[in-house]
């Protein structure tokens, strides 16, 4: 059904209902925490929405729903992150940050086209994904749930798993419901503290955080999740000016917005600007939110604000509406459950596109003629605390991790470690593969640096998996310190001494200060949180089995202290660099190498089609895909603007001694800035265009396009 449609029966729908109905819709129920009893009470009571809940209870729910005196369907939501993690038996793709290093819109929508079907199939209607919010802090410990710094990667890549989430029609079976959220700022919490306030302008606001959202409406994306914090002051779950007058009024939203985990209470007892809960309620509900994520007490405090002030009436009717027209829009009044494509929850189709997505991740951050092995390497040692670790190296939100952590949940195949990989792989080219974990990501007894180091001694390679682990992984946990933890240095440095080829693997959530690794070592890959079958795409490359054409979508910094360290940054910086560190990050934004070379030239730009034109060729003995990326420096303008800015990037596959001439289209707002009044507008004159293979000065080739 049409949106329009939609809203139509929405409102005849509406007019029936009495107050408690329509509150009940705002209601979005936490099925794990109150369990199955409360659950079917709060069906019953025809509460709009329930989260956390899978396959038969999930159906059990709807038909308690179904039997109410006006029959309204449930929504269920879930977290389905990376895959639907929650079950069991769903595909695990990379992470976000991990998918992002891709730069591919198509695969992310591949990913999205997979997760919403299995979704589907297990009933349920809606994920909360993906995450918009940005990796700039990178202390903050949800950097892996992102597409990294960049607003314009981040909307891109966004938009594409939204389509993947949703096609072309939200009734079709295998599609669900995308929610973008957090809405908004909440990466720049102050020091990188989960929740904490964001201290931002609202100029800033528009510039660097609205943007990927902008993307995801015009994407059709059906809901929008309220942050945790506060901009300046404020809580977002009370921000009507972002919630009401940018979000519908600028930006033409017209989906539901549904607010984050107890937001409602937490305006009582953590941010405290309200004395009481129905105080909570009126104001969540006034601000533009429309279902309230587990506050369940909101049911009643709304009842009674209503009943005290019957013109907070007005905000619930607008709640419900958009609610029930989504509802309707789904077709769930027809047929309450997704069918999904039964039997598809973890198939070998899904798998292999988790595999390929694994591959894409896969980052080559240095090789100094190490990688792919010669085959004058036999022996190789795999050594650390992420060689083997299924958890480390599917990270955040699967069924180790949130809602409920079960750490001790037994790992379900299939998956392939790195350490696993390399055995097959090594098998397979008849190289000896040896295996110590050497230390663990704390400091434990069991850490045998000793045993490592001997086992490294015997190998004529020595491939070093490091990262972090799930505790240090997700809400709440943001990290001071961005080093190894435990002893993964000493093991490195004693591993390092034996003066062999040395490979640093990165398996981890988000980027990790390695500078003694990444000097030390001939090659180092990174590889994030790479999903069921990271440890083989990882093993993959080091073999030469594909040529690995990831690249950064976030920066590394070379020490806690150096954070942020983002590429985008604006100028004025005396010195530009600390007095005890060198200026440029470890890694910067955009950065990744390939087993063969490519190199950009005779750029051009044409200031009346805004067309790019490069000659693009590949100077190695390999095929492989380059990544060009387009950046502008506007040279002069009322407000600071960034030193440079991403506005555009294609992949170019090309065979050895190819080259092929490429042009890329650019958009006029390209060149807009947020000036002093919160307006975006294109200042004429004069702007530096950027074209090559990372943020790097050195790897860009530059040219000049003046705009009146
Ligand atoms: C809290 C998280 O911030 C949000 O991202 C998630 O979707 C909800 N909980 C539901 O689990």
């Amino acid at each position: 059904m049409k949106r329009n449609e939609a809203k139509q029966k929405a409102a005849e729908l509406l007019a029936k209902m009495t107050l408690e109905e329509k509150v009940a819709q705002m209601v979005q129920v936490p099925y794990k925490m109150v369990g199955r009893e409360e659950s079917i009470r709060w069906a019953e009571m025809g509460a709009g929405s329930f989260l956390h809940v899978l396959g038969d209870d999930a159906r059990e729910i709807q038909r308690v729903a179904r039997k109410t005196r006006l029959g309204i369907p449930v929504l269920f939501g879930i977290d389905a992150i990376h895959g639907h993690g929650l079950n069991d038996h769903a595909t695990i793709f990379p992470s976000q940050l991990a998918a992002a290093c891709s730069w591919d819109p198509e695969q992310l929508e591949t990913i999205g086209t997979i997760t919403a079907r299995e979704v589907a199939t297990d009933g349920l209607h809606w994920t909360f994904s993906p995450v918009l919010c940005l990796g700039r802090d990178t202390r903050w410990g949800r950097v892996d749930e992102t597409f990294g710094e960049d607003p314009f990667l981040a909307g891109i890549l966004g938009a594409a798993i939204i389509r993947g989430y949703q096609g072309e029609d939200l009734s079709d079976h295998e599609h669900i419901l995308a929610c973008a959220k957090h809405y908004l700022g909440y990466g720049e919490a102050v020091g990188a503290r989960d929740a904490c306030d964001t201290e931002c302008t609202m100029r800033k606001i528009r510039e660097v955080f609205l943007p990927p959202f902008a993307r995801a409406v015009e994407a059709g994306c059906a809901t929008i999740m309220t942050a945790y914090g506060s901009i300046d002051g404020t809580p977002l779950t009370i921000h009507r000016p972002l919630l009401h007058d940018v979000l519908r009024d600028e930006l033409g939203f017209d989906g539901f917005v549904v607010t984050d985990w107890d937001n409602a209470r937490s305006l009582v007892t953590r941010q405290q600007v309200m004395e009481n809960l129905e105080e909570a309620a009126v104001a969540a509900a006034a601000a533009g939110n429309d279902m309230i994520m587990t506050t369940l007490e909101f049911y009643d405090a709304m009842l009674k604000a209503v009943a005290r002030d019957p013109r907070q009436l007005r905000a619930v009717d607008d709640a419900v509406l958009h609610i029930l027209t989504i509802k309707y829009e789904m077709g769930l009044f027809e047929q309450p459950e997704k069918k999904g494509r039964p039997g598809c929850i973890g198939c070998r189709e899904h798998t292999d596109a988790a595999l390929e997505a694994a591959r894409r991740t896969v980052t080559l951050l240095k090789n100094e003629d190490m990688l792919p092995l010669s085959r004058a390497i036999r022996t190789v040692a795999v050594i650390g605390p992420n060689a083997d670790d299924i958890q480390a190296q599917y990270g955040d939100w699967t069924y180790f991790s949130h809602p409920m952590p079960d750490k001790d949940h037994p790992p379900v195949r299939p998956f392939v470690t790195f350490r696993e990989g390399m055995e097959q792989l090594g098998d397979r080219h008849g190289v000896r593969i040896l295996y110590a974990r050497g230390c663990g990501h704390l400091p434990s007894p069991e850490d045998n640096l000793e045993e490592a180091f001997q086992l490294g001694a015997q190998a004529d390679a020595i491939f070093f998996a490091c990262g972090d682990m799930i505790d240090q992984i997700g809400e709440s946990k943001d990290r001071a310190d961005l080093s190894l933890s435990g002893r993964q240095d000493e093991l490195f440095a004693r591993l390092a001494a034996l003066g062999k080829p040395i490979c640093t693997v990165l398996i981890s959530s988000k980027p990790l200060c390695i500078p003694l690794e990444a000097d030390r070592s001939g090659a180092v890959i990174c590889a994030f949180n790479g999903g069921m079958f990271g440890g083989q795409a990882i093993a993959e490359a080091v073999f030469g089995e594909f040529n690995p054409s990831g690249h950064l979508p976030i920066s590394f910094p070379r020490h806690s202290g150096q954070v942020p360290v983002y590429y985008n940054f604006l100028p004025g910086w005396h010195n530009g660099k600390y007095c005890d560190l060198p200026a440029a990050p470890l890694y910067a934004f955009g950065e990744g190498l390939s087993y063969t070379t490519f190199r950009l030239e005779n750029l051009r730009a044409d200031p009346e089609t805004l067309q790019v034109h490069f000659r693009l060729s590949n100077t190695g003995s390999r095929a492989g895909t380059a990544l060009v990326q387009i950046y502008q420096q506007d040279l002069v303008s009322s407000v600071l603007t960034p030193v440079k800015r991403l506005i555009a990037f294609t992949h170019g596959f090309l065979e050895p001694g190819q080259t092929e001439e490429m042009s890329i289209f650019l958009a006029r707002e390209d060149f807009a800035l947020i000036n002093a009044a919160g307006k975006s507008v294109v200042e004429p004159g004069q702007f530096r265009i950027l074209a090559g293979f990372s943020s790097k000065d050195e790897d860009l080739t530059e040219t000049m396009i003046r705009l009146s």
